[in-house]
């Protein structure tokens, strides 16, 4: 059985009182719904790690995530943060190459696989990101691209370490514009990485393994994107700014 996750992707919002105020709210909400088998997950930027940590303290179900680490273990890189330091302040999980990584700061398939070895070094769950464009999409190459960032950044590992990565599906024309995929959008492309999995890692791999949609998804099309038999879940930016609208995510399964 695989896992169904819905992890929240605070980017780069929210001061100290307000993740705070976010994190109690989400807290309290999930001790009073009956959500035992979906894995919710918290990525904060850096500096809220701590903090959310203690929030979160034994609440079932919940952990705490984060959005990127280094590609080195440790060391003279002013500004960055390991995958050790990452697990010693209890996260679980990690997104390891969002779109917005990939085109602002420059992050490249191999970069990303350096990255996804020391989160599986540190026994952090990588949420591995991939998408197209819209041009891409528009040209009905999308397919086809999307496998070659899994291709060149997974495909060098073992089933063993394959079957401790999550993905995450999120097309770029789909973050944060309000334009989601459509749920049969989502369900081709997820079956599709699925099979391309398989082709490497075996059938078992490609089971159990869960794929995340990420791209304005919402309360109103969660249910809907979530009814998909290869959609596991999601990986929530704006909604998962707002307790309300991150717990009736969680809930749409
Ligand atoms: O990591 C989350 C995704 O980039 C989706 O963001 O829900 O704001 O479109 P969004």
């Amino acid at each position: 059985m695989r896992k169904k996750i819905v992890a929240g992707n605070w980017k780069m919002n929210l001061n100290f009182e307000e993740g705070q105020k976010l994190t109690s709210e989400i807290v309290n909400m999930l001790k009073d719904e009956n959500v035992k088998d979906v894995t919710v997950v918290l990525n904060p930027p850096f500096v809220h790690l701590y903090s959310v940590n203690k929030l979160i303290g034994d609440t079932p179900n919940l952990f705490l995530g984060s959005q990127n680490c280094s590609d080195k273990a440790s060391g003279a890189y002013t500004g960055e943060t390991s995958a050790e330091m990452l697990a010693s302040f209890g996260a679980k999980f990690v997104i390891i190459g969002h779109s917005e990584r990939r085109e602002y700061f420059a992050e490249s398939n191999q970069l990303l696989t350096e990255k996804t070895k020391q989160a599986l070094a540190n026994g952090l769950t990588p949420i591995f990101c991939c998408g197209e464009p819209l041009e891409i999409r528009e040209a009905g190459t999308h397919e086809d691209y999307v496998k070659d960032q899994l291709t060149e950044s997974l495909f060098g590992f073992s089933a063993e370490e394959m079957s401790k990565i999550v993905l995450a599906y999120e097309p770029i024309w789909a973050i944060g514009t309000g334009k989601t995929a459509s749920s049969d959008q989502a369900q081709e492309m997820h079956a599709a990485l699925r099979s391309h999995i398989a082709s490497k890692f075996g059938a078992d791999i490609a089971d159990n393994l869960s794929i995340l949609y990420g791209g304005s998804a919402k309360p109103d099309n969660a249910k809907d994107l979530f009814s998909k038999p290869d959609v596991d879940g999601g990986l929530i930016g704006g909604a998962s700014l707002k307790s309300r609208d991150f717990v009736e995510i969680v809930k749409s399964f």
